[in-house]
C-alpha cells in the first residue's frame, strides 16, 4: 500500500493518528529520506499541495490532505474519511481598519496559493478579480501594496493578527482528510477497506 503524506503541517497529526491506530510510521529521525518502506506501507513524503496529485495519477493508493487543498486541487479522487486533525479555516483577510469594500468595489486583487478558491469565491460575489499567485507568506502582500486581499488558511490567527489583518469572511472550515484513488479503492478493496477501518476507529476515539 502506497501512502502519500504532506511533509508539512499535516504531518506530526497524520503521525500521531497512525501510531495510536498501532499502525507504523516511519520515525521522525528518518533523515531525508523521500520514500520510507515499512511494515507493508510505502510512505511517500511529499509537498502538501502534491498529495492529491500523486493519488490521483495512482503514484499513491491513499493519502492524507487537508480539505484546503483538495478544494483548490478538485482531483479526482475519494475522499471517505474525516480525520478530524488539522483543524482550520480558509478566509479572505484584508488589513485591519482597511476601508476596502467587497460591496462597493468592482475589482478586487487578492494573493493567495489558493487562485480557484480565491477567484472562484469572489468572482461569486459579482467582483472583477485578479489574482496574485505566492508560494508562501501570503500575509506580506497587502502592506506592501500587492493586494487588497488574501486568501489563506488560518489555523491560530496569530500570523494574520502579527501581519496586521483580519478576517473578512470565511470561505471554509478545512480538516486532514484521507483520499483513495480510484482504481485501487477497487483494485485493493480489502487492504483499503482495512485501513479505513482501522484509521476511522481511532479518528473517532
Ligand atoms: C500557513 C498559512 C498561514 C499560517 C496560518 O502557513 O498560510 O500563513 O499557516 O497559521 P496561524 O493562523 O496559526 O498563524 P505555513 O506555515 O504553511 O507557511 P507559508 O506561509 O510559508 O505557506
Amino acid at each position: 500500500m502506497r501512502i502519500a503524506l504532506s511533509k508539512g503541517k499535516l504531518l506530526a497529526g497524520s503521525e500521531t493518528l497512525f501510531k495510536q491506530a498501532g499502525l507504523p510510521f516511519p520515525a521522525a529521525e528518518g533523515g531525508r529520506k523521500l520514500v520510507v518502506e515499512m511494515g507493508g506501507f510505502r510512505f511517500l513524503f511529499v509537498k502538501d499541495a502534491d498529495v492529491p496529485t500523486y493519488v490521483e495519477y495512482g503514484a499513491a493508493d491513499c493519502g492524507i490532505a487537508g480539505r484546503d487543498v483538495l478544494m483548490e486541487a478538485g482531483s479526482d479522487v475519494y475522499e471517505p474519511l474525516d480525520l478530524g486533525f488539522g483543524r482550520c479555516r480558509l478566509v479572505v483577510a484584508r488589513p485591519t481598519g482597511s476601508s476596502f469594500a467587497f460591496a462597493s468595489a468592482s475589482t478586487v486583487r487578492v494573493a493567495t496559493k489558493y487562485p480557484k478558491v480565491a477567484a472562484a469565491h469572489l468572482q461569486g460575489k459579482g467582483l472583477s478579480v485578479e489574482v496574485v499567485r505566492l508560494a508562501g507568506s501570503v500575509e506580506l502582500a497587502p502592506a506592501l501594496g500587492l493586494a487588497d486581499c488574501i486568501v489563506d488558511v488560518v489555523e491560530t490567527g496569530r500570523t494574520l493578527r502579527e501581519n496586521g489583518l483580519e478576517v473578512v469572511e470565511e470561505i471554509a472550515a478545512s480538516t486532514a482528510r484521507l483520499i483513495v484513488n480510484r482504481a485501487s479503492y477497487h483494485a485493493r478493496r480489502d487492504e483499503v477497506a482495512r485501513l479505513l477501518r482501522t484509521l476511522q476507529a481511532q479518528a473517532a476515539a
